[in-house]
């Protein structure tokens, strides 16, 4: 176990419990059946799924972007083709991420917004020009490529439903969420302090709407999402290192 590690866990008692017993590992379909109860049939939900997995014009922009800039393929994490699914079924008004770096969930989901006709992301970077520790410091590419905005893996005919602000979540969030009064989504990608995380779930749940979603990654690093949603009293689905929960 490393300093950090050790660091956490004396700071997060429940953290060795959590990390040695995660919440079960659900598939695409069954997240968001838990999360929407309306949602279409599991059948209905792999059409869509497939939809992206299978989406060639979509992954050979991004691709070809990403082998330019990185020097390798681009793969997707499962998340984000849960946030795709999800997208496509709620057709949300309103998403707020914070935490772009390249925008791999941010194409994902304005893809959808695209497929939907419909909706708006709101992302907030700070940006990540060095690596930022709890944040990139432990990626495969803990910084942007030199020059290169957040986001920049975003095709650009996807770019009309994107409001990409830059700066810190701390100052950022609470503007964004003042501004458009109510949203369906939230997810957080940004810093992964349990301080920090924290304070984006706290800000952003009275602005998501009654049936809306709070979403976040790395929810195994500490303590905050199952903190959080103790005291929000709700259960949440987890696929890879995303949780989620309904309000
Ligand atoms: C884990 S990366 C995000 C990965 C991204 N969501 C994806 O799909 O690949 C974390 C990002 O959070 C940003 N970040 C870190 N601290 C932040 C803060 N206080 N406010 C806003 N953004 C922050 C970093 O600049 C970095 O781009």
């Amino acid at each position: 176990m490393g300093l950090l590690d050790m660091a956490r866990m004396v700071r997060d008692p429940g953290l060795e419990r959590i990390r040695a017993r995660p919440p079960r590992n659900l598939a695409i379909e069954e997240a968001v059946r838990f999360l929407l109860p309306d949602a279409p049939s599991t059948g209905e939900l792999t059409v869509l799924l497939r939809e992206i997995q299978l989406d060639h014009t979509f992954h050979d922009e991004v691709n070809e972007r990403f082998v330019n800039m990185r020097g390798r393929r681009m793969s997707f994490e499962r998340w984000t083709e849960l946030l795709y699914v999800i997208v496509r079924v709620m057709r949300p008004r309103v998403v707020v991420l914070t935490g772009v770096f390249d925008g791999a969930a941010d194409a994902m989901m304005l893809r959808a917004m695209q497929r939907n006709a419909y909706g708006t992301l709101v992302s907030i970077d700070l940006p990540a020009v060095e690596a930022i520790s709890l944040s990139t410091s432990e990626m495969k590419d803990s910084s942007l490529p030199r020059g290169q905005k957040p986001g920049w893996l975003v095709p650009d005919d996807l770019r009309l439903r994107y409001d990409l602000r830059l700066g810190d979540s701390r100052e950022l969030l609470p503007a964004a969420l003042k501004e458009f009064l109510q949203i369906d989504i939230f997810v957080h990608d940004s810093l992964h302090t349990y301080d920090h995380q924290l304070f984006e779930y706290s800000m952003a749940w009275p602005s998501i709407r009654v049936g809306g979603l709070l979403m976040s990654d790395d929810v195994l690093w500490n303590m905050a999402f199952w903190h959080f949603i103790r005291k929000v009293k709700r259960e949440s689905a987890r696929v890879d290192t995303l949780g989620a929960v309904r309000k």
